[in-house]
């Protein structure tokens, strides 16, 4: 028997780790600082961006002569370890101060290796398979000259109508802030100056996931409870694990746009939780405070961005053209413009570039590290550890490998763009395998015919008759539907999250042809998709798996790999139900199907597919939770136990969770929240007994007048393989305490 103990991830009351004084970067700093004049200074907080090219990205040409001129302190978009030696050259070799650039890109998920939109990964519940795929990240964009990455997105998405739902962990903060970590972790390694770790940016700082309508950059109201105690604790967790940058958001927050929000940046992040990193602007952030409204000119603007505490200005160029004027006046103190650049130095010092600028620029190991076997590899295993089973009824999966004939239908089977999803990097198409593909490698005796079927989009159904005619001729059809990847992502969101354009029809037409159906979705965001629930046997979540995503959908499909994924978020019926989530309140008339309840009169209230949801091709049972007291004052510790056994015939992987909820509390409490998990594999009737501990930090909230507080009283736990499927046990907290903001555990 395997016994696992596992401490509840630590999420909140975490500040960030005090850093080790490193005196010879302070006096490197001060040194430079005193002998900057005010347009270098502005100049270490200006971001200019690369521009497309045949031969890759690259500068505009009056660029090179602001480097020379000290005027820029870092670019985004640019890449290439000949190319980022030849501008760093420049810098270090041609300006006066000889201060070296920093080298920015969004590597979000993989950088030529495509590893799964970070939503999958997040249905992976695995902490370490995450940090892989940071690291192979990291790995292959630090030797393209890369120091910064624009990753990882930790918001929290309560909306699938939001495009930008696919680049973060889902709707749940626990989870959210223990992948938020893996991935900075991933990214920054231990040692930031290795030429193989590049800074991590948490991002996009505050509740950019709320917007209104699910409409990107669109309005945030939050109340003060819901903000710090859901919105923030990824950013909290992502500060404790060291991330060295922070991305300010487009949003407002309850008035105060996010490049001007003094209280949230300087006060919370920085004041608060003590963290001491660089924060960048979103693009032309600094600018769209004019829009925003709470500034009437550039010079307003990038006053309110230097005092609200945004360190770097990402290609508004405000900073560099606008604001000397005010700092000349006073208006902007020396102070927060010296501070503004310290930082800027101290992230260029400590990932190594005052000791070797050319360090991450080395055109053999860029060679060396990209698109390798052993990445491969890891985008492959990470891809099925991504997939979620969601339905599998009358055991049609896995499918037989000595199938004769298998139909694949669908415009997305053979699109291996979409497989990459949403920021792809460097990523490319032609190195990815469509579902198609991978089917075909899985099958090489099999006779696989493939029919388009319908576009994703639009009204043709001219493929249909084709469709038909193939799945007639097959064992079973694997239908692939869903979304084109540039369907979600910024910018990218929908009114209605039902499959679009003719998809449901044909799967209708299909299914009519009365072979057994397999559908594997490719998306970024939940769909409602009650007509498949109701009628399609067997339904996988393949999401955008990445470079390997063939072989991965492959692999689960013919059962040689048994699928263990999670979802990280809840998929509602209709679009209708949105915002609908796990951790929500009970209200004072709980949802019910009949009376006056919180319901809907044309759709059940409940989700299609809750939190937590996933299917295997074996079977677990729980033991009830055994609990190591009964009562306990808020300074104990309680232990939880459960026995989880595999009661089928397959070896396979479970995720284990523990949720919490506080019976009776000052202000009201959600119906439970996540405070544990752990992804388990077991063999066939072998079984492990799963620990966690709570402590006074998985018990606490912010209360009226937004103390962190523990307060006496009845608390339930539930434990099981979804948030809906749980075995429960009761305990008493028999004294409270109130608890720092930033406590460290
Ligand atoms: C805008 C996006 O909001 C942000 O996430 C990204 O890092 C920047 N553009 C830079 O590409």
């Amino acid at each position: 028997m395997l016994v696992m103990a596992l401490a509840a991830a630590p999420v909140e009351g975490q500040q960030a780790p005090a850093r080790t004084p490193v005196p010879a970067m302070e006096r490197l700093v001060d040194s430079l600082l005193a002998l900057m004049t005010l347009e270098e200074r502005l100049g270490q907080l200006t971001q200019l961006s690369g521009q497309p090219s045949d031969s890759g990205p690259r500068v505009r040409a009056e660029d090179e002569a602001r480097i020379r001129a000290g005027r820029v302190g870092s670019f985004l978009g640019i890449y290439g370890a000949a190319y980022t030696r030849r501008l760093q050259r420049i810098a270090v070799q041609g300006s006066r101060l000889k201060i070296p650039l920093l080298f920015a890109y969004d590597v979000i998920h993989g950088f030529r290796t495509i590893f799964p939109v970070p939503l999958a990964e997040a249905a992976s519940w695995d902490p370490a398979a995450v940090e892989r795929s940071a690291r192979v990240a990291s790995v292959e964009a630090t030797g393209h000259g890369l120091h910064w990455t624009f990753a990882p997105m930790v918001d929290i998405a309560r909306d699938p109508r939001w495009g930008r739902i696919v680049e973060g962990a889902g709707e749940d903060p626990y989870l959210g802030a223990a992948l938020a970590a893996a991935r900075v972790r991933g990214f920054q390694g231990t040692d930031l100056a290795a030429p193989n770790t590049m800074l991590a940016t948490a991002k996009h700082f505050a509740a950019y996931g709320a917007a209104e309508g699910g409409r990107d950059y669109n309005t945030v109201d939050l109340s003060p409870q819901t903000l710090h105690g859901i919105y923030m604790r990824p950013f909290q967790a992502a500060a404790a694990a060291g991330v060295g940058s922070v991305m300010a958001s487009f949003n407002e927050v309850n008035g105060v746009p996010m490049h001007a929000n003094a209280d949230l940046i300087n006060g919370v992040l920085r004041g608060r939780w003590g963290w001491d990193g660089v924060v960048v602007s979103d693009w032309n952030g600094i600018q769209e405070l004019m829009p925003h409204g709470v500034a009437a000119s550039r010079a307003e603007a990038g006053a309110l961005g230097l005092h609200a505490g945004v360190d770097v200005d990402m290609v508004s160029e405000i900073y560099g053209k606008d604001v000397s004027a005010a700092v000349r006046s006073g208006q902007v103190t020396q102070h927060e413009l010296n501070e503004a650049v310290r930082r800027v130095l101290q992230a260029k010092y400590r990932v190594g570039l005052f000791q070797d600028p050319y360090r991450y620029s080395d055109v053999e190991r860029e060679r060396e590290v990209t698109l390798t076997a052993d990445h491969r590899a890891a985008a492959r295993d990470v891809a099925r550890r991504s997939i979620v089973l969601l339905k599998n009824q009358g055991k049609v999966l896995p499918l037989s490998k000595s199938s004769k004939t298998i139909a694949v239908i669908g415009t997305l089977a053979a699109d291996a763009g979409s497989a990459l999803g949403s920021w792809s990097a460097d990523g490319r198409k032609e190195e990815a395998v469509s579902v198609l593909d991978g089917i075909r490698r899985a099958l090489p005796s099999a006779q696989v015919l493939y029919a388009r079927g319908a576009e994703v989009e639009g009204t043709d159904t001219s493929g249909f008759a084709e469709a038909v005619r193939v799945a007639r001729r097959a064992d079973a059809v694997i239908l692939v539907l869903g979304e084109r990847r540039e369907m979600s992502g910024e910018a990218n969101n929908r009114a209605s999250i039902e499959l679009p354009g003719m998809q449901e029809e044909l799967a209708k037409r299909v299914q009519a042809a009365g072979r057994p159906v397999v559908v594997a979705l490719m998306n970024g965001r939940p769909l409602a998709i009650p007509w498949l629930d109701q009628h399609i046997p067997a339904i996988l979540e393949t999401w955008y798996l990445g470079t390997e995503m063939g072989y991965a959908v492959a692999d689960v499909i013919f059962g040689d790999y048994n699928p263990g994924g999670k979802l990280p978020v809840t998929f509602p019926r209709a679009t209708g139900q949105i915002p609908l989530y796990y951790n929500h309140k009970n209200t004072g008339r709980p949802s019910g199907e009949k009376g006056n309840t919180s319901k809907y009169l044309d759709v059940p209230w409940t989700p299609l597919y809750p939190f937590g949801h996933g299917l295997s091709y074996t079977t677990f049972t729980y033991s009830t939770p055994q609990l190591s007291r009964r009562s306990m004052r808020a300074t104990d510790t309680l232990v939880i136990q459960m026995v989880v056994t595999n009661t089928g015939q397959r070896a396979g992987d479970e995720v284990v969770q523990l949720y919490l909820r506080d019976d009776v509390a000052s202000v009201t409490r959600p119906v439970k929240e996540l405070r544990g998990f752990r992804r388990v594999t077991l063999r066939p009737r072998e079984h492990v007994t799963v620990t966690f501990t709570l402590r006074a930090d998985d018990l606490a909230f912010y209360d009226r007048r937004m103390n962190r507080v523990v307060e006496p009283g009845g608390f339930t736990v539930f434990v099981g393989g979804g948030s809906s499927e749980v075995k429960e046990a009761r305990f008493e907290v028999t004294t409270g305490a109130q608890l720092g903001d930033a406590r460290p555990r």
